[in-house]
């Protein structure tokens, strides 16, 4: 999608993708990514790709990580900080506007402007509507960039499949094997949940959530 397609959504507030309450499957899911159960939460640094406002940084940062957030929408960025009911700082980069507070960090702009030595070291990648927002030609560009981002930091991603012929995008169908041609030379895969999405994708077509547990090979 061309930058201008997020930026008019967010204009607009045409933002079907955010869920207020945030995500279920993050929560359900969070302790093989974080260790929720033993108190190994702040140790972790977590990357969050195309983040949006979601609900799911309040939440980890919630359980006592630290997040680092790739968002394109300053918009986006503003209402994500306002929603959480805190006051940024604000510094201007060579690769463009960093919000910040406490153990947050969002980075405003393109997320292939960025390098592994501005984000700094992540524990994990939380991939939530990131991957399936972008099209065919553009995931493969991605998750290459995504690895190197990230040194290959683990991931837990949460993707839809759904008849592609019945809806265009995004979200777009990423089914199992589009994850195991995209992240299989770095990555152990596990499909750790295969379930119906209630209602179906934008009440159009039927739907599944997959979620994936991605654990570096090497
Ligand atoms: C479908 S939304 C998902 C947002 C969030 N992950 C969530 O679960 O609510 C995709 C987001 O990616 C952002 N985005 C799209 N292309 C981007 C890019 N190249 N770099 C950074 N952000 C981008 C959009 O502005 C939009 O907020």
């Amino acid at each position: 999608m061309e930058h201008s397609f997020w930026h008019s959504k967010w204009q607009n507030n045409e933002i079907g993708f955010h869920e207020p309450k945030g995500n279920a499957l993050l929560v359900k899911y969070a302790d093989t990514l974080l260790g929720c159960d033993s108190d190994l939460a702040s140790e972790h640094r977590i990357f969050v790709p195309l983040c949006g406002k979601t609900r799911d940084i309040g939440w980890l940062l919630s359980k006592g990580a630290s997040v680092v957030g790739a968002e394109l929408s300053e918009t986006a960025v503003q209402q994500l900080f306002e929603e959480l009911g805190e006051t940024p700082e604000i510094s201007s980069t060579s690769k463009g506007k960093v919000y910040s507070k406490g153990e947050l960090t969002i980075f405003v702009g393109d997320i292939f402007a960025l390098t592994a030595q501005d984000i700094g070291l992540v524990t994990g990648v939380y991939d939530r509507a990131a991957l399936v927002a972008l099209p065919d030609g553009l995931r493969e560009k991605y998750s290459t960039h995504l690895v190197s981002l990230t040194n290959n930091a683990p991931q837990l991603v949460i993707s839809f499949e759904y008849d592609q012929s019945v809806m265009t995008g995004p979200p777009f169908s990423v089914d199992e094997n589009t994850v195991s041609t995209l992240y299989s030379q770095n990555y152990h895969i596990s499909l750790l949940e295969r379930s119906t999405l209630e209602g179906g994708l934008k009440r159009k077509v039927a739907a599944d959530n997959l979620v994936f547990h991605l654990q570096p090979a090497t």
